[in-house]
């Protein structure tokens, strides 16, 4: 049988991944010395992890070259869902929140705001929402550069420990959800390798809430 492939999302939670799976058991020694390899086994030959960039994880889980996937719910609101979300994995955790320049009433006033984020879909959603027209400029990283700039008003951006707003002189001002990572599953390979699927994120389940 070939491994199931894995797709996780490279950088800030590749390293509570690696601590989930050697909870659970698994082998990491090669994923721990990857160097510049960008798929490699776990558990023995079990499983295959392909290192990727959030977005790309979400492509190559849609597209089924890969089973499961590693991602933050912050790309999976943003990109859509076609493909199962199983399990809330408990790391990565942070928020989406609306943030500005501090003590701005962004609230107040009738003119039209302007509004910068790496997160598009996920900034009009939160507006329409509360039946706001604004506009929405797209920003590649470090969001918060732009009401600093005089490019916005305000910013749609994730927040952890909250100290990159408190640094530029921003704060939250309204916080729109909780953010983690999430295991997710292509659809077919849910179908056609269900036992194997459902017995890893089993494990994973278990290995998060301390039960291994
Ligand atoms: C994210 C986010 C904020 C920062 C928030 O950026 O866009 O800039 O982290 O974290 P904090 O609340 O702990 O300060 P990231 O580091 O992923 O880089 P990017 O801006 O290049 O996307």
């Amino acid at each position: 049988m070939k491994p199931l492939r894995i797709a996780l999302t490279k950088g800030r939670l590749e390293k509570d991944t690696v601590a989930l799976f050697e909870k659970i058991g698994f082998d990491c020694t090669a994923l721990k010395n990857k160097g510049r390899k960008l798929i490699l086994p776990v558990g023995g030959h079990q499983f295959e992890v392909v290192l990727a960039k959030a977005a790309d994880v979400i492509t190559y889980v849609e597209h089924g070259v890969c089973d499961l996937g590693i991602v933050g719910k912050d790309t999976i609101l943003e990109m859509g869902n076609s493909f199962y979300e199983v399990l809330d994995l408990g790391f990565g955790k942070c928020k989406f929140a609306l943030a500005g320049p501090k003590g701005t009433d962004f609230f107040g006033g009738y003119s039209a705001k302007t509004i910068a984020s790496k997160y598009p879909n996920v900034a009009r959603n939160f507006f329409e929402s509360k039946g706001m027209d604004v506009r929405i400029i797209k920003i590649e990283g470090s969001v918060e550069l732009a009401p600093l700039l005089g490019l916005s008003d305000a910013i749609v951006d994730i927040v952890e420990t909250g100290s990159t707003l408190k640094e530029n002189g921003l704060e939250v001002i309204e916080t729109i959800c909780d953010v983690s990572a999430r295991l997710i599953v292509n659809a077919a390979s849910l179908k056609l390798r269900k036992a194997e699927i459902e017995d890893l994120a089993e494990k994973m389940d278990r290995a998060k809430e301390g039960k291994l």
